[in-house]
């Protein structure tokens, strides 16, 4: 099967789900409530929380680049999903114009692909990431930070950013509902 016909609509498809948000009830859940309804229902969703994963930090140890691995199991769970997945969804907060520590703690794991990458290994199945920010404030610079970072890590993965929604004020306004239903509308395209 070749890597078109894989992400066709008539082919059985799989989303992994990586919600950075510790919170159950702010925007990050709301966008990706809003994703998720739009979503085909044949699509199948593995999801996993950046906090409740407990990520051990990326010490550079280096063992992935000798093999096709993470020395850390506590993230063998999710690695599996991302191999499988077609389409990555990541919905996080901005905090301090960045990720959430553990939520930059998973994005460095992801070194065990770049490594990969430079040791001439095959890359991961290819896929379309999606990208949800939420910021409190109405500054863009933080949700245009964890895009250029994103942008700039999957390269090498055979990943591409498909598309990012961002919810600005969100301390101060309630959730911005144009945004929620463009997500919603952007989901049943894939
Ligand atoms: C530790 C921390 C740092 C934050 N830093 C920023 C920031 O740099 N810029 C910003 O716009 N909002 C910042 N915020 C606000 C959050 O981005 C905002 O409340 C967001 O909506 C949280 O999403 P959630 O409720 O889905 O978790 C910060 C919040 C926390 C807790």
């Amino acid at each position: 099967m070749s890597a078109n016909t894989a992400n066709t609509k008539t082919t059985p498809r799989k989303l992994l789900a990586l919600c950075c948000s510790p919170r159950r009830d702010g925007a990050c859940a709301a966008m990706e409530t809003a994703f998720l309804e739009g979503l085909d229902k044949q699509i199948s969703i593995a999801r996993y929380s950046a906090y409740h994963m407990e990520p051990i930090p990326c010490d550079d140890c280096r063992d992935c680049l000798r093999h096709d691995r993470c020395k850390y199991s506590d993230l063998d769970g999710f690695f599996a999903a991302f191999q499988e997945a077609d389409i990555f969804l990541i919905v996080t907060p901005v905090y301090n114009m960045s990720l959430p520590a553990p939520a930059k703690a998973v994005t460095d794991r992801f070194q065990r692909y770049y490594n990969a990458w430079k040791a001439g290994r095959n890359p991961p199945k290819p896929k379309r990431t999606v990208l949800l920010t939420a910021s409190g404030s109405g500054e863009t610079d933080g949700a245009l930070h964890i895009a250029k970072m994103f942008r700039r890590l999957f390269t090498v993965m055979n990943t591409g950013l498909a598309a990012c929604f961002d919810m600005f004020e969100t301390d101060t306004v309630p959730v911005d509902l144009a945004v929620l239903e463009d997500i919603r509308r952007f989901a049943e395209t894939l």
